[in-house]
């Protein structure tokens, strides 16, 4: 499986902050916000990837996660010229993708708790797979609606009158065949390859299959200043209850084995004296800790 983070778009709602920084590279609490979907994939298992953004923000994304080999992965980057859609990232990603299955994950989605994705990109043989969650505004997004044997029957893009409350996520997962049904889609009213008409087109071979994720998960997306807040807000008060980081590549790495010990240690003593740092140093001590008792 490998995976493809979005990392493009206007960002309009987040004027004049984007005028800084792209939306993605933002900070959600203590880290720019694309640590958190980079961390997603690598709890996922996923190492080979791709960053798609804008031309601008493309050469800062770059600098800022470097080809990826910190984390044990490999990076690859593209420019989306213009925001043409979610979709387009399949044809822009298309020799990236090669013919192997592949995940698409928003660069604006925090996506905390359970096993749901990793389980899900376990059992993912062909077809596509994507998910429902619970939601207040189903209207602000894609809306799933299930039949009573939790088959999901139809999905409706932003619907002025939703068929239900559960809204498509930001982590979609597809087999090869993404690039030729994407290739087949005509741009929408608002001139976009919409994510919602692939999944529409999957679900009509009946290739697609909705998980439903449940309550206890936690789906998050940064796109307006209250959702930024709130974000910020949700993670400071996981981080500072439990004693743990969300959205810590680093240590997702290291504890998908991507990275050993020693890397993870090297990557820690590298970095400036800082609460993020103390934090990694004590994931290091505790794990050489175990390794001794063994
Ligand atoms: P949106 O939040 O729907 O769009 P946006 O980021 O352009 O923001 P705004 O509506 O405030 O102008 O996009 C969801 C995610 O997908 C976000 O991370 C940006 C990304 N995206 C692209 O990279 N390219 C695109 O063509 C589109 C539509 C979205």
């Amino acid at each position: 499986m490998k995976g493809i983070i979005l990392a493009g778009g206007a960002g309009s709602r987040l004027f004049p902050l984007t005028l800084v920084a792209s939306k993605q590279l933002q900070p959600v609490f203590d880290k720019p916000m694309v640590y958190y979907p980079l961390t997603t994939l690598i709890e996922g298992g996923i190492r080979e990837l791709c960053l798609i953004s804008t031309p601008q923000d493309l050469p800062r994304f770059q600098q800022l996660l470097g080809d990826g080999s910190a984390w044990g992965l490999t990076i690859d980057y593209r420019e989306q010229a213009k925001p043409a859609g979610i979709a387009q990232a399949f044809l822009i990603a298309e020799s990236f993708i090669a013919g192997d299955a592949v995940t698409l994950i928003l660069g604006d989605n925090i996506f905390y708790g359970g096993d749901s994705f990793q389980k899900a990109f376990a059992d993912f043989k062909s077809g596509a797979a994507i998910f429902g969650y619970h939601v207040n505004d189903p209207e602000r997004y894609g809306v799933v609606e299930f039949d009573a044997h939790g088959q999901a029957i139809s999905i409706e893009e932003k619907p002025k009158q939703p068929r239900s409350n559960y809204a498509v996520p930001g982590l979609y997962i597809y087999d090869h065949s993404v690039v030729s049904v994407a290739k087949n889609l005509k741009p929408s009213a608002r001139g976009e390859l919409e994510i919602t008409d692939l999944n529409v087109a999957y679900l009509r071979r009946g290739a697609l299959h909705v998980y439903r994720l449940g309550r206890g998960f936690a789906w998050l997306d940064a796109g307006t200043s209250s959702s930024l807040h709130e974000a910020s807000a949700y993670v400071q008060t996981i981080e500072k209850r439990a004693g743990i980081k969300i959205g810590c590549p680093e240590e997702a790495a290291f504890r998908s084995g991507f990275i050993s010990l020693a890397q993870l240690s090297a990557v820690t003593s590298q970095m400036p004296k800082c609460e993020y740092r103390d934090y990694l140093a004590a994931v290091v001590a505790e794990a050489e800790r175990l390794k001794v008792q063994k």
